[in-house]
């Protein structure tokens, strides 16, 4: 274990949770008769920016847009990866127009922009970890576009397949604790329990350090935790995937985003990381 770990500053886009709303059921969390409290969820998304910049981080916002209630999981729109953007076109069509609205402020920051062809749901399901880009399927994110997302960015893609429909993005049951360096593999935490068979040995045989998730951190929105490879920001529920990170010289930093766990979402679907070019 590493004397102390090394955090690496990031870049977030997020988006205020201004209409956010449960208008429609598209993931089994989501429930149209129970009602979201925006005031509640504004206050929450607030403190998860507010402790991004806390820990050095720069958050950047795209402007809320009435009638787009998921608008808020900012996560979803794209994977940036060297400053090229790869642009989602999302499964429900209730979704689909959030493109528009994150296309026009990536095409305003001066990025270049690719549109996926295939069902793509941008870091919902795509996970640059390292060398490589890991991959989910089953739910959302098609195999196509995983191979588009291949051949656009040039680095290899390893396809998981999703089996559990509580965690139909891979960044439910998945994420990157430190993202290596250099080439290196880095490590992940996951919940083996999210995967087909055949992923999980894949997952086995990347990662044999990799920390592994009890269903009740995952059901917790433990996995959808962003990490700066020292502190790791984390629903407050997980505890106990919280203490195993500690015991690995991790800092937990628990933010509450229970308003949006109604949506299936949590602090990593609240936040697109913007890798750019390094220097
Ligand atoms: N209601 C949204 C959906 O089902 C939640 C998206 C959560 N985002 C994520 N990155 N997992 O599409």
């Amino acid at each position: 274990m590493p004397e102390s770990r090394v955090p690496r500053r990031r870049r977030f886009l997020v988006c205020e949770p201004r209409h956010f709303a449960v208008q429609y059921a598209i993931n089994p969390w989501m429930s149209t008769g129970r009602p979201v409290d925006v005031i509640r969820a504004l206050d929450q998304w607030q403190s998860l920016v507010d402790t991004y910049r806390a820990h050095g981080h720069t958050v950047d916002a795209v402007e809320a847009v009435p009638g787009l209630p998921d608008m808020v999981f900012a996560a979803n729109c794209a994977v940036v990866v060297e400053g090229r953007v790869f642009c989602s076109h999302f499964h429900a069509p209730e979704r689909r127009p959030e493109s528009v609205p994150y296309e026009a402020w990536f095409k305003t920051e001066g990025f270049e922009v690719q549109h996926s062809e295939a069902v793509c749901e941008g870091e919902g399901d795509l996970v640059p970890a390292g060398p490589w880009m890991l991959a989910g399927t089953g739910f959302r994110t098609t195999r196509e576009a995983h191979r588009e997302v291949q051949e656009f960015f040039g680095v290899p893609v390893i396809s998981l397949t999703l089996v559990d429909p509580y965690f139909y993005h891979l960044d439910t049951a998945l994420f990157v604790l430190d993202d290596g360096g250099e080439g290196a593999a880095g490590n992940v935490a996951y919940y083996p329990g999210a995967f087909s068979p055949g992923s999980r040995e894949v997952l086995e045989r990347l990662y044999p350090d990799a920390v592994i998730a009890t269903l009740e951190d995952a059901m917790a929105f433990g996995l959808n935790s962003v990490s700066d490879g020292r502190h790791v920001f984390i629903s407050p529920g997980a505890r106990g995937l919280a203490d195993q990170l500690a015991g690995l010289g991790y800092v937990p930093v628990p933010v509450d985003l229970s308003e949006f766990h109604k949506a299936g979402g949590g602090i990593k679907c609240c936040t697109q990381e913007i890798r750019e070019i390094r220097s």
